[in-house]
């Protein structure tokens, strides 16, 4: 019985009997049997699939679908994407007007609740996360284990999953105040636990958190504050990387965000679980693709480099870093809205000479059937990286700069999993491709060089 249209997927044979409009009708082609499968959001539901069988025994139909490229894993109310018109909206809201007009804390909160703040509830939020930007003082001691060249994101990963040691109570998930208490500070000790890894990596002491200051100018302040009384941020560049923490919130069902909700559909607490889906940020295919960018950049050197660099790409030698997407078939509306606060950063930093080779690399791509086939257009990666080298970041502090702002997008996302009555652990099945049953060898009489086989 559907649970959504309460009728079955019958197999009965084609009947004058209208057919629900919102169905499907498969034929089986292997018993001739005919099923009517309800349709209901675009999408059918795979578990509708089990009752075509060939045999009473017969486990039924199951759909394949390696790295999830046509399947919903969820329903979700948070952020809407069109990939073909270059659409993000988060909570209904276009992207543009949200970087145009918010700061991060109140596009974290939409996020979360669903609602814009008021003036009295974004004043009481802003309070609430300057509340928890301190850490306990022996996390600083985890960190000053981190060899001096670790990357940062390796310790940020670590750090945010060592907070689960120090908050128990975080486990009791079902309870909204203990979570929402744990997003804040999730959302509150970001920022410091990265500028701390910076810091490291630079052999600097750490610097503790200044609650007067914005939530990206005490960012800011804790990565950058020497030896003057009181760290002033440029507003500039204070309100671009408030800006690119906007933008990079949040993104729907991808790679970090699936992880988010499979590790929190077992029931981890919220530090174990956003520690994973750091993890999975941290791929150069995802979140870690902006640092790779740099570094693309770095080996063209120059722009006359980039046609015999495109030729390597199309040659089948590597991918164009920060090019293409699984949902974006066209521009990535964050990669435009990047584009143009280069230019307002660059006015106080100095043109990032990396910037001509990039605008050469999108110029000629954009223009080459390879590319144009592919629909491969720049992504929030592609110039993200550029802005955050100009203002004195180093590549491998760039995913961190990632991570930070798409806490917010997890948390969200995985508040919306743990309160959705049709989520449960998520466990996918398998097809299975090994040996058929066998027997024990002896280590006497095993052949030598057997080996599994590999791809
Ligand atoms: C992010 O999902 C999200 O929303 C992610 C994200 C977010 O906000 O969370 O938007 C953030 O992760 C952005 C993506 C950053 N990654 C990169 O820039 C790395 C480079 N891009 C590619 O690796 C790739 O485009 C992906 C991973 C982004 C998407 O991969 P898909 O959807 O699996 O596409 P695919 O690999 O099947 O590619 C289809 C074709 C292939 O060619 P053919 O086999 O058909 O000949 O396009 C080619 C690919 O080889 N291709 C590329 C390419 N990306 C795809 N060729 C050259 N350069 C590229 N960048």
């Amino acid at each position: 019985m559907h649970p959504e249209t309460g009728y079955l997927a019958h197999t009965a044979p084609a009947s004058d009997k209208p057919l629900p409009e919102e169905s499907l009708t498969v034929t089986d082609n292997r018993t001739g049997k005919t099923y009517t499968i309800p349709v209901s959001d675009g999408t059918i539901r795979a578990t509708d699939l089990r009752q075509i069988k060939t045999a009473p025994d017969d486990f039924g139909l199951m759909s394949y679908d390696p790295a999830f490229l046509n399947t919903a894993s969820c329903r979700s109310a948070i952020t809407y994407l069109d990939g073909d018109k270059g659409i993000l909206r988060y909570r209904g809201y276009p992207i543009e007007q949200l970087a145009e007009r918010c700061s991060f804390l109140e596009v974290a909160y939409l996020l979360l609740n669903g609602e814009l703040p008021t003036e009295s509830e974004l004043d009481d939020w802003v309070r609430q996360v300057s509340a928890h930007t301190m850490i306990h003082e022996n996390i600083k001691k985890f960190m000053d284990g981190f060899h001096y060249d670790a990357h940062p994101m390796g310790m940020l990963i670590s750090a945010v999953a060592a907070l689960s040691t120090y908050y128990r109570e975080a486990r009791n998930i079902h309870e909204p105040h203990i979570r929402k208490l744990q997003i804040t500070r999730l959302i509150g000790k970001m920022p410091t636990l990265a500028a701390h890894s910076y810091r490291h990596s630079l052999g600097l002491p750490y610097v503790y958190p200044d609650n007067e200051l914005s939530y990206t100018k005490n960012f800011m302040h804790m990565l950058w504050k020497k030896t003057e009384p009181k760290y002033s941020a440029n507003p500039v560049l204070a309100r671009a990387l408030d800006i690119l923490f906007i933008l990079h919130a949040d993104h729907e069902q991808n790679c970090s965000t699936n992880t988010m909700r499979a590790v929190g559909s077992s029931q981890a607490d919220p530090y174990a679980t956003t520690a994973a889906a750091i993890a999975a940020l941290s791929g150069p295919l995802h979140g870690g693709a902006n640092e790779e960018v740099l570094r693309m950049l770095d080996e063209i050197g120059s722009k006359d480099r980039v046609p015999a660099y495109i030729a390597q790409i199309k040659a089948g030698h590597g991918k164009l870093m920060g090019f293409g997407h699984r949902v974006y078939k066209n521009y990535d509306p964050r990669a435009r809205i990047i584009k143009r606060v280069a230019e307002e950063v660059f006015q106080v930093t100095g043109r990032n000479p990396k910037l001509d080779i990039a605008l050469e690399l999108e110029r000629i791509a954009l223009e080459d059937e390879f590319f144009i086939r592919r629909k491969l257009y720049p992504n929030v990666d592609f110039y993200s990286g550029i802005i955050y080298q100009a203002m004195g970041f180093s590549p491998d502090m760039f995913t961190v700069l990632f991570a930070i702002p798409r806490t917010a997008g997890w948390l969200a996302q995985w508040q919306e999993m743990l309160e959705d009555g049709e989520q449960k652990i998520a466990r996918p099945r398998q097809i299975y491709t090994g040996h058929e049953k066998r027997d024990f060898v002896r280590i006497e009489e095993r052949a030598p060089g057997r080996m599994v086989r590999v791809g």
